[in-house]
């Protein structure tokens, strides 16, 4: 028996940040959404636990010992309180460390995988009870539906959004969320009254988001300039509504009204820019 989990890439629309708790973590609010573009994770019945990656960001991971993967099924098998072993292969599309939450969607993906593989009676509110300790982004990727983020990530509100097209673009530089936070100077506060339903359409979405920002992007380019390169490349193609960096960074995404923009502006970039990861892709409601 096999299970196959896609893991979705996690953009942060946008992001406010809070002051620091004393726990270390700031409060935040965050529109998370998911999209077609992704990590895909497979699960094979074993009798050991193992991991393989491959992928064109497999290499990104090598020398990693302790894969958050591999801690997800570990936490989810101690719950559950199983021996049951799995082959599990992860195809590594997502850069590594770059704002989009691909080592999260990945453990929510294994969590997912491992629950019906093995066949655990494990409810949702557990598997978010595990997702939480693995990280403030496992939460919201365990459903990988469109959701507003409260508290330190774990609040979630599920939030309707449009079918839009974005291209994401990440200039090869990894970025620790950790030192991102530290470096942070200016705070929105996480006082924002959400929007109840979400966003009926496009312009609603747009509407709000002028109104908003990422607290975390301010910081991010002072350790790595080239996002705010990226960032001015992203502004300047013809049809975008808006450019911003999703989570700590470095990836940025581009918003745009139809695919065919998105498109041509991917193949804009990739002329000026073969050495970015460039990939067009739409917002999965
Ligand atoms: O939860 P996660 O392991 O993804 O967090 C990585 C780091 O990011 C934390 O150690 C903390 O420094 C910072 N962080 C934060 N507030 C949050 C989420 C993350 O300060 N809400």
């Amino acid at each position: 028996m096999n299970v196959t989990e896609r893991a979705s890439a996690k953009i942060n629309l946008f992001l406010h940040v809070g002051d620091r708790r004393t726990d270390g973590f700031h409060p935040l609010q965050s529109l998370a959404v998911f999209t077609e573009a992704g990590d895909v994770l497979r699960a094979e019945a074993a009798g050991q636990l193992t991991l393989t990656i491959d992928g064109p960001f497999a290499p990104g991971l090598a020398g990693e010992g302790d894969n958050l993967v591999l801690r997800a099924a570990r936490a989810l098998a101690a719950e559950a309180g199983t021996l049951a072993g799995a082959s599990l292969t992860l195809t590594k599309n997502l850069p590594v460390a770059s704002g989009i939450g691909g080592g999260s969607a990945d453990a929510a993906a294994a969590l997912r995988a491992l629950r019906a593989l093995w066949q655990l009676d494990v409810n949702d509110a557990t598997l978010l009870q595990i997702a939480a300790t693995l990280g403030s982004d496992v939460p919201v990727c365990i459903a990988s539906t469109a959701a507003f983020m409260e508290g330190r990530g774990e609040t979630l509100t599920k939030a309707a959004v449009p079918r839009l097209p974005l291209l994401l673009v990440n200039p090869g530089v990894a970025v620790p969320t950790r030192e991102v936070f530290a470096a942070l100077q200016e705070r929105s506060g996480a006082g924002l009254a959400l929007p109840q339903n979400g966003f009926a359409d496009a312009a609603a979405l747009l509407g709000f988001l002028r109104e908003t920002r990422n607290d975390l992007e301010a910081a991010a380019r002072r350790l790595q300039p080239v996002i705010g390169t990226v960032l001015e490349a992203l502004a300047a193609l013809p049809g975008v509504l808006l450019a911003r960096m999703s989570g700590s960074g470095a990836t940025c995404f581009a918003l745009f009204a139809d695919e065919g923009a998105s498109h041509r502006a991917a193949a804009r970039l990739r002329e000026r820019h073969a050495d970015w990861w460039i990939a067009p892709t739409v917002i999965t409601p």
